[in-house]
């Protein structure tokens, strides 16, 4: 018999400790996620929606931590296995957090985040208005050079299928949350991506706006 709650998804917000202020670069660890709770997956799909109005209170850090944790966390310790697939399981996609106070880079290995840099930069996460009012907007970057085997083409297509189906992820946490998210790839890219310093061999593919709806 089809038991939904073995199909649970998203967790309950465990006691997830993000210490405030860390230095440039210096990765502050997140607590290890609740492996249970959250909301039956066939709710979250019938919940599952955009919405572009956020309230602007910040998520708390143990709500930050658990959807990075579902976005693309390890799920699979021995093998690095992650809550979403990519191809050939090159695992391109890096996930950086802007809010009003900085940019930070979630690493999943070790479920940390690393300040990246000061400054809001939420405006140039999308070319509406609406992003620059979510208290946190998650920018999904892929390194073409983790995935040698492919062509250019196939690089930037599957680094935008594969950031599409983290996007998924956050879509049904939020909806086990209560949250509002959208993912955006109406984004200047160009700029954002010069904005963040990346590396030639990095890209951005979407933004995803996200927090509690207005
Ligand atoms: C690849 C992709 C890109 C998208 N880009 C944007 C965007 O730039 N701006 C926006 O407001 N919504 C964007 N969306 C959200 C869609 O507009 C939205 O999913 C669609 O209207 C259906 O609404 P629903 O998600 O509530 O079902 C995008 C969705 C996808 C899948």
């Amino acid at each position: 018999m089809f038991d939904r709650r073995k199909f649970a998804i998203g967790m309950p917000l465990a006691a997830l400790a993000l210490a405030q202020s860390p230095a440039r670069g210096q990765e502050t660890k997140l607590t290890k996620p609740a492996a249970g709770g959250g909301m039956p997956l066939m709710e979250a799909l019938a919940k599952r929606k955009s919405q572009r109005s956020f309230a602007p209170n910040p998520l708390a850090p143990e709500q930050m931590s658990q959807l990075l944790w579902a976005a693309f966390g390890v799920n699979r310790a021995g093998e690095d296995g992650r809550t979403a697939p990519s191809w050939r399981g090159s695992k391109e996609t890096d996930i950086y957090i802007a809010t009003a106070e900085g940019v930070t880079r979630y690493d999943p290995t070790t479920h940390g985040l690393s300040t990246h840099s000061k400054g809001d930069i939420r405006a140039q996460t999308g070319r509406a208005d609406f992003p620059a009012t979510a208290p946190a907007v998650l920018i999904y970057v892929a390194d073409l050079a983790r995935m040698a085997k492919a062509s250019l083409d196939e690089q930037k297509l599957y680094a935008h299928v594969d950031a599409a189906l983290i996007a998924q992820n956050v879509y049904l946490f939020a909806a086990s949350e209560g949250l509002a998210t959208v993912m955006l790839g109406n984004v200047d890219k160009a700029a954002l991506a010069k904005t963040l310093n990346l590396p030639d061999s990095q890209i951005v593919t979407f933004t995803q706006p996200i927090g509690r709806p207005a």
